[in-house]
């Protein structure tokens, strides 16, 4: 059998992904995730948008500086600064990219840019022209190119190959393209598009209407080389194509597509656990790949024709994506190599020092939890990597509550050495206890979502709770685990505080592509 085609997978987890809502990560937390991505070997790391704010920059940087074996890509508008600042961020990575973007469709043209259409050719080769003075892998993306007229379209890509684009990405921005007709579109930019055999096609697909893994998978059989995804399909509104979905489509259906990709799928389940822990955000039961119902078998007629022979109801074996055969880990008598061995399936690389403290801590769990779940232990790393930039700390803390009682909390916090003790009131001892940390560190967050699960099942599993805030109409997920939810409540709610206070936008809202 011909070996199929090498599809590129370019991840904007750390770009789009990191630009939804209460998805902010911090430096710490995004080379956490750059490297995960490169043990995944995703081809091009998309690792953000460097003139948004001094913070974006530093990732972008670190990142730069940090991986070796993949692309690194930062974004840029078609406008001198940008390309400046993404060419000054990327310039340490042996493989860098400079990612252009123009916007092209009518009402982008009309409303958002107000220029016309020979105005938008000159910026976007221009744009494409500067970023290849500081590097040859420049991308193009004509946003919004699903509504752009094909012909206008076409038009943009010729003269953006011409100018030096090595790659050039056609957005669905909206999801709004219906999988056969985005299909077409990159077939017409192959038969209208004279240079085109000099470019990579490359499809970001957004998930407005449930269409971005199709779209992306049309595109495929079209003829594009690169997929734009995110791991757990994160991104602006409903998303971006999910990474995992793509990729294990090619491995599963190559007989179909034709097509396959360099990801080591071992490490998807590992990864999608790691962006779901690091953003607060979590992956629903039954979604695709990744979902906890992904490989569950609950209809007795399905157990049974799995017994006889798995095939029977499963298409792909959870193996294949490094679901852990067993979930449990183990109890307090457990060796400091297997918690190694434990932290690397789970796809974290830590230093001697955050191994130790997260060893120390699973001991301390350990000794209140009879068993200790693979979730447990990623909370720990959660909140190791986590504290890399930790600037509160919660030291202790008391609270009354009862039926005839006014709720009050004591909170005793430190910073930079110093701790200070408050107390406050409030409708119930969450409440009380977010006053008193409101009262200390003086940051008057808005409370937009509360929830409570617990970790794992037993009834000393670990309570979990997520919330998000509101600053400043910016979004920010946290989360807090204890086998106390009183205590796990106020973890969550210190962590959306040093989440604000490190956000990588200094707290001013940064340009959006
Ligand atoms: O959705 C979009 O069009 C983008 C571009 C910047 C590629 O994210
Ligand atoms: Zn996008």
């Amino acid at each position: 059998m011909a070996e199929p085609r090498k599809i590129l997978i370019f991840d904007t987890t750390l770009r789009d992904g990191e630009q939804s809502p209460g998805c902010s990560m911090n430096l710490a937390e995004k080379l956490e995730v750059a490297k995960m991505l490169e043990a995944l070997r995703v081809d091009i790391i998309e690792a953000g948008f460097p003139i948004a704010s001094p913070g974006d920059f530093d990732a972008v940087q670190a990142v730069a500086e940090t991986i070796e074996n993949c692309t690194i890509a930062a974004l840029a508008r078609a406008v001198d600064k940008d390309i400046e600042r993404a060419a000054e961020a990327v310039a340490k990575s042996e493989r860098r990219r400079i990612h252009v973007f123009c916007a092209t469709s009518e009402i982008h043209r009309k409303h958002k840019l107000k220029r016309a259409k020979d105005e938008i050719i000159k910026m976007s080769v221009e744009s494409v022209r500067q970023a290849t003075e500081y590097t040859d892998d420049v991308e193009f993306s004509p946003e919004d190119a699903s509504r752009t007229e094909p012909e206008f379209l076409a038009e943009v890509v010729e003269a953006v190959i011409e100018a030096g684009a090595t790659t050039v990405n056609i957005p669905d921005t909206v999801g709004y393209a219906m999988p056969a007709q985005f299909g077409d579109l990159i077939r017409y930019l192959y038969k209208h598009v004279s240079n085109i055999d000099d470019t990579v096609i490359s499809v970001h697909c957004h998930n407005d209407l449930g269409l971005a893994v199709a779209n992306s998978l049309a595109a495929i059989r079209a003829g594009a080389g690169q997929i734009e995804c995110t791991i757990n399909g994160l991104g602006e509104r409903a998303g971006n194509a999910a990474l995992e979905e793509v990729v294990m489509a090619m491995k599963t259906r190559r007989d179909f597509l034709d097509a396959d990709t360099n990801i080591e799928t071992a490490k998807i389940y590992p990864a999608s656990r790691m962006v779901s822990s690091i953003t607060g955000v979590n992956v629903q039961r039954n979604k695709a790949i990744v979902g906890e119902n992904a490989f569950a078998h609950e209809a007795g007629v399905h157990q049974h024709g799995m017994l006889a022979d798995r095939h029977t109801y499963e298409i792909m074996k959870p193996e294949d994506i490094g679901v852990p055969a067993s979930r449990l880990v183990f109890g307090k008598h457990s060796g400091r190599h297997g918690f190694e061995e434990k932290i690397r399936s789970l796809g974290f690389t830590l230093t001697d020092e955050q191994l130790n403290e997260a060893y120390e801590k699973f001991i301390v769990l350990a000794d209140k939890k009879k068993s200790v779940y693979d979730a447990d232990i990623e909370a720990i790393i959660d909140q190791q990597v986590g504290l890399a930039t930790e600037v509160w700390r919660l030291e202790g803390l008391q609270t009354t509550a009862g039926t005839n009682a006014i709720p009050t909390a004591t909170v005793m916090l430190s910073k930079e050495g110093e701790t200070i003790t408050d107390a406050a009131t409030g409708d119930g001892p969450v409440d009380a206890i977010y006053e008193a940390i409101r009262r200390i560190t003086g940051m008057k967050l808005t409370l937009t979502d509360y929830s409570l699960r617990a970790l794992t099942g037993g009834k000393d599993a670990q309570g979990e709770v997520t919330i998000e805030v509101d600053s400043d109409g910016r979004k920010f997920r946290a989360r807090g685990l204890s086998t106390d939810i009183v205590e796990a409540s106020a973890k969550a709610y210190l962590a959306a505080v040093n989440r604000v206070l490190t956000a990588t936008n200094g707290g001013k809202k940064p340009p959006q592509p």
